[in-house]
């Protein structure tokens, strides 16, 4: 891989980056602390902040992609603004918890893993978040909802939807009265 071959906008994102990298420098082996910093800048490292990074370190693409694919803290791709974490421990899991992550999966058009093409759900597992006299149990965000089934779990993930598209729409009508 080559890491000189792509343009690297110049933006506030790369400039907070390049300002980590240059206090980063002398320390030893500062890649995974500056792909830390980088995930946490961008989100998630695309292929083009990962040639950044090889750049400005002067390590291979290669190198890089190497350490950004083998920790799973790491992530290519861009998450959502809302986190589905369906728990598939022992618990959840006796309780039918396949079927609820199946159902979610269809309702979202997305794999476990996966992000909606609009970014608002990025649908993920767990094992156990310690919370087994519920289950199954999910965590959206922060919330940790139990004693869920298939159509229960769908409703909760479109009641978030419509509640943000709701305070969407209460957003804009204050702007124009505002205006
Ligand atoms: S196994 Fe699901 S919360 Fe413990």
């Amino acid at each position: 891989m080559e890491a000189q071959a792509l343009h690297i906008p110049d933006n506030e994102q790369y400039r907070e980056l390049k300002r980590f990298i240059d206090a980063s420098r002398e320390v030893p082996g500062p890649l995974i602390q500056v792909l830390h910093r980088a995930q946490k800048i961008f989100g998630y490292l695309p292929l083009e902040v990962q040639h950044f990074v090889a750049r400005e370190l002067n390590v291979s693409l290669s190198r890089v992609f190497g350490v950004v694919t083998f920790y799973n803290f790491f992530r290519m791709d861009p998450i959502g603004d809302h986190i589905v974490n369906m728990c598939l421990g022992t618990a959840c899991h006796v309780k039918g918890a396949s079927e609820i992550i199946k159902a979610l999966e269809k309702e979202l058009g997305i794999q476990v893993g996966g992000t909606t093409a609009d970014r608002f759900y990025t649908l993920s597992t767990a094992r156990c978040f310690g919370a087994c006299g519920l289950a199954p149990v999910l965590m959206l965000d922060e919330e940790v909802h139990g004693r869920l089934n298939p159509q229960k779990a769908v409703q909760i993930l479109r009641e978030m939807k419509a509640r943000t598209a709701a305070a969407a729409r209460e957003g804009v009508v204050k702007d124009k009265e505002e205006k």
